[in-house]
């Protein structure tokens, strides 16, 4: 499993995460996002459907549906998007949204996540992008930033890539 290896090679996982990647009814709760960091900057300024402000997942019990709750800013005013998507395998998921995504789920501590995103515009344009997702706490632990910061080395991104969104968070709660 690739994201196993994954997981080993960003540190040896916390039994907390070890229990939300075995368990992902775990992985569903209130999960905001705290940074951002994409191949494409363009995909992380204001006002772009990825700039993501999220505010919940939600998994079935056969871990097959999941579904995102999350705010996107459309000229400057937060606007709520609900979009689903299916498992295609282990902690990957198949989601339509500005065009297909493959989101995978990585979780670092029993509160954070990282989340990759690959996505393929509707111009066929593919773009990386990999999100730190936090539950319950609002400002990232330094471990978990380290690991957002290895993963996003890992795959390619410049650091000044990273972009803050709790900064620009001033959205709903729900
Ligand atoms: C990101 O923004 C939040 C909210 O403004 C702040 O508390 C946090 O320190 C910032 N993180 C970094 C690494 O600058």
């Amino acid at each position: 499993m690739k994201i196993v290896l994954l997981s080993l090679v960003l540190g040896l996982l916390s039994a907390q995460a070890l229990q939300l990647l075995q368990d992902p009814l775990q992985v569903s709760g209130q999960w905001t996002t705290l940074y951002m960091a994409s191949t494409d900057p363009e995909t992380t300024r204001d006002n772009s459907v990825f700039k993501v402000y999220l505010r919940s997942i939600s998994v079935d019990s056969n871990n097959i549906q999941i579904s995102f709750k999350f705010f996107i800013k459309v000229n400057g005013k937060c606007v709520y998007f609900s979009t689903k998507g299916r498992s295609i395998a282990p902690s990957i998921y198949e989601v339509d949204y500005a065009g297909k995504n493959e989101v995978q789920l990585l979780p670092v501590s029993s509160t954070s996540l990282i989340a990759y995103d690959i996505n393929v515009d509707l111009t066929g344009k593919k773009t990386v992008m990999i999100a730190l997702l936090a539950k319950g706490i609002k400002t990232a632990t330094v471990q978990d930033f380290k690991m957002f910061k290895e993963a996003v080395r890992m795959k390619g991104i410049p650091e000044e890539n990273i972009v803050n969104i709790t900064e620009s968070d001033d959205c709903p709660q729900t």
